[in-house]
């Protein structure tokens, strides 16, 4: 029996060109670096690369000390029903309150993240449910909870906007986002090399986009940023480390 394509799937999908022989650019930033014609090969390994590497890659180099100081610094804010989007490999488990969370609702669409953050949530003890969709749906009734974290993902996810209104729409009217995303740097020689190495970068972190302003983004969705720190994190070049991170409550609620 056929299965229905997963989200991930569909979503690739979306962003591809419909004719493989169009030329036409699969990257953001214009995709310079690679045609529909030379992604053929990368297509057919994809899967292999998103399921079994991708994962890894992402558990090896996204928790450093820096960043981890940053999660320590903001994940302990989460509280009551609590919805993670894009838990990845589940690296800020361990620095949920279990105190003040009961329940974390974690969407994750990738397989491989899945299996990795589900070990990571043994360690945790936290009451955790697993949502296997996308940030653009989410599965949740509308004011369903408390607090909703985000770390590298609204850099990640295709349609930034609409998983914003998602969020919007399953937080309570006095919740709270607390947000971790990498973006674009307000040095424009950064910028420029952030714009050159979009295209090598949006392929191997799954869909990362270097040059996004997710504080705008999040205004546009519908937020006002309540607390707010910038700048690079050491270890990693400028051009993939600028971020922003703290959190952001509705606009309907301040005005
Ligand atoms: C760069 S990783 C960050 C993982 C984790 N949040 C962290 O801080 O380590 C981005 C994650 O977002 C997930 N993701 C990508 N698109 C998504 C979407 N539309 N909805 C939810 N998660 C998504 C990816 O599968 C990946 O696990």
């Amino acid at each position: 029996m056929a299965h229905p394509p997963r989200a991930a799937d569909r979503e690739r999908a979306d962003r591809l060109p419909s004719d493989p022989d169009s030329a036409q650019p699969v990257c953001c930033n214009e995709g310079r670096w690679l045609t529909s014609r030379g992604s053929q090969w990368l297509e057919a390994a994809l899967p292999f690369y998103r399921d079994r590497i991708y994962p890894y890659l992402i558990r090896l180099l996204g928790d450093p000390p820096p960043i981890r100081n940053v999660r320590q610094q903001i994940i302990p804010g989460a509280q009551g029903k609590v919805l993670e989007i894009g838990v990845g490999a589940g690296a800020n488990f361990v620095h949920y309150d279990r105190q003040k969370v009961s329940k974390l609702y974690a969407l994750e669409p990738n397989q491989g993240m899945l299996r990795l953050a589900e070990r990571q949530r043994r360690q945790a003890a936290l009451d955790v449910e697993f949502l296997d969709l996308s940030g653009e749906r989410i599965p949740l009734a509308d004011g369903a909870v408390d607090t909703v974290v985000s770390t590298f993902t609204l850099c990640t996810s295709p349609g930034v906007l609409e998983a914003t209104r998602e969020i919007a729409r399953v937080l309570k009217p006095d919740g709270r986002l607390i947000f971790f995303e990498l973006g674009v740097s307000p040095d424009p020689r950064v910028h420029r090399w952030q714009m050159r190495l979009e295209g090598i970068y949006h392929w191997l972190f799954q869909g990362l986009y270097l040059t996004r302003d997710i504080p705008a983004l999040l205004r546009q969705g519908g937020f006002r940023i309540e607390q707010m720190e910038a700048g690079y994190i050491a270890e990693f070049p400028k051009s993939s480390s600028y971020a922003w991170w703290g959190t952001a409550i509705l606009r309907s609620r301040s005005q």
